[in-house]
């Protein structure tokens, strides 16, 4: 892979505009990274991974780990726990990986009822002693994504700043608070000013779906994109925002998934369950879609899933 990126004294550079998978909880498993690199997303991130279960080495985190795409891989991690934060980036789970990054956008409230995800941008002050700690512990350039601020209280720029001086690599800037979820548009405006303010590279996450998004994004210094909801059952958006021809066919791309994740869960009744979200999102853009969708919800098996994918 032709270096996309050189780390050198702390100092990141991208050496082009870089279009990322967005980390996804539930959705960004490491079969569902490696397709979107084969379409050409440039990077992709996990789903956030707890550092409390990676300390623990829990079964199901050390799973989450696996990557094998052909692209810059960037772990995420949430936590606050600067003990946990420090044993945890000892995993040699980590070896795989080129980026840690680290939640400050989490909007889920178990997640910000235990001071994790966007509850971290209430007190910048103790969140620049966490994020010290992660980039003092990694071996790697640290970024940290977050969103504009929380309780309605605007604090991004700050935030930014602290991150800055701490010595994080990069960051990335979801343009909503916490309490907008994820509703109505992200704050446009907000990325420039972001940009102007910092010293260090900007990724803009939030309503990214066409090359013109993109390209605002670009025209205004951004280093990158990182694509998330446009990207559910939809790995094309990569090839359409990199003008390359797709590798594969709709059906192929489902059997591919499918296969992957195979050798990822250990009962047929798991795979399905999990499965089955992805297969909705994979043919909501078919005629007949809602029908489907409806046979979709009620599968239990593995044939079932096969015999839909067979007919497709
Ligand atoms: C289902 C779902 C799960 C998400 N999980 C995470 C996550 O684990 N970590 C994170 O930083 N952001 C997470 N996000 C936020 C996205 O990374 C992204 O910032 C947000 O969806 C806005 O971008 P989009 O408009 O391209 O989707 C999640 C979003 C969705 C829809």
């Amino acid at each position: 892979m032709k270096k996309m990126f050189e780390f050198k004294n702390g100092k990141i550079k991208f050496n082009k505009f870089i279009i990322a998978l967005a980390p996804m909880a539930g959705v960004t498993d490491f079969a569902y990274r490696k397709i979107c690199a084969d379409f050409g997303a440039d990077m992709v991130v996990t789903e956030m991974i707890s550092v409390k279960a990676l300390e623990n080495k829990s079964f199901k985190t050390n799973k989450m780990l696996r990557e094998e795409s052909d692209a810059i891989k960037c772990c995420q991690i949430f936590g606050h726990d600067e003990n946990s934060i420090a044993n945890a980036l000892n995993s040699q789970l980590f070896d795989n990986f080129n980026i840690i990054d680290f939640n400050c956008g989490c909007p889920a409230p178990k997640i910000v009822k235990n001071g994790d995800g966007s509850a971290l941008m209430r007190d910048i002050e103790k969140t620049r002693s966490i994020i010290s700690c992660l980039v003092k512990n990694s071996n790697k350039p640290v970024s940290v994504k977050f969103r504009l601020g929380i309780d309605d209280y605007i604090n991004y720029i700050e935030f930014a700043k602290m991150c800055e001086e701490c010595g994080v690599s990069f960051i990335t800037l979801h343009a909503r608070t916490r309490e907008q979820g994820y509703a109505g548009n992200v704050d446009k405006t907000a990325y420039k000013k972001l940009i102007d303010s910092v010293n260090i590279p900007v990724f803009w996450s939030g309503d990214i779906s066409s090359i013109e998004d993109m390209e605002y994004a670009k025209s205004i210094g951004s280093a990158g994109v990182m694509i998330g909801r446009a990207s559910m059952g939809n790995p094309e958006i990569f090839s359409t925002l990199k003008n390359t021809p797709p590798p594969y066919s709709k059906k192929e791309v489902i059997l591919k998934h499918l296969n992957l994740l195979k050798t990822y869960f250990k009962t047929e009744k798991t795979l399905v369950a999990y499965f089955k979200k992805h297969l909705m999102w994979y043919v909501k853009s078919l005629p007949l879609a809602t029908e489907i969708k409806r046979k979709i919800m009620l599968f239990t098996t593995l044939n079932e899933v096969n015999e839909l994918i067979e007919k497709l």
